[in-house]
């Protein structure tokens, strides 16, 4: 009996580690595509562990991260737009993109990193 229970112990701590290191992976992909920023741990933390869960899924119908063309034909009305939607929630995607405890200005700096724009040279309101 005992044994069992440290193997399924044995078994939660590598799922674990896979994950950490999942969304640490997600966080390196992530900070290439946008150098202007560079998300905090709790920022990497929710990249991986909130905002991936759909945006790394083309199946969920969220814009995937890399699709450059898509992100660029999002923010033809402005990078701003892209960050209001996100707080308020468009389509299916809820309000702060289901990230409860997320600050505005965090919100903000994972729109950039998920994007990949530049929010100054990113469409300001101008359409293609
Ligand atoms: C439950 C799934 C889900 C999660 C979690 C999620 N999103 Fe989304 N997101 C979507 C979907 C679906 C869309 C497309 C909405 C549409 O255009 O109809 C979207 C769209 C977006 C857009 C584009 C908005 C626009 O105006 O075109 C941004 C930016 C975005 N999400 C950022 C985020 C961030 C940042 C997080 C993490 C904090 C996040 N999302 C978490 C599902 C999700």
């Amino acid at each position: 009996m005992v044994k069992v229970i440290k193997n399924g112990d044995r078994l939660y701590k590598s799922r674990f580690i896979k994950l950490v290191f999942a969304s640490f992976a997600f966080a390196a992909i992530a900070s290439t595509n946008a150098q202007a920023v560079e998300l905090t741990p709790r920022e990497a933390y929710t990249f991986g562990q909130i905002c991936a869960y759909c945006h790394a899924r083309a199946e969920t119908s969220a814009p995937v991260i890399g699709d450059t063309e898509e992100w660029q034909r999002r923010s033809a009305d402005g990078f701003e737009v892209l960050v209001t939607n996100t707080i308020l929630g468009v389509g299916n995607m809820p309000p702060l993109g289901t990230c409860g405890y997320c600050t505005e200005d965090e919100i903000r700096n994972l729109v950039i990193v998920m994007s990949g724009l530049d929010p100054a040279a990113a469409n300001q309101g101008v359409k293609p």
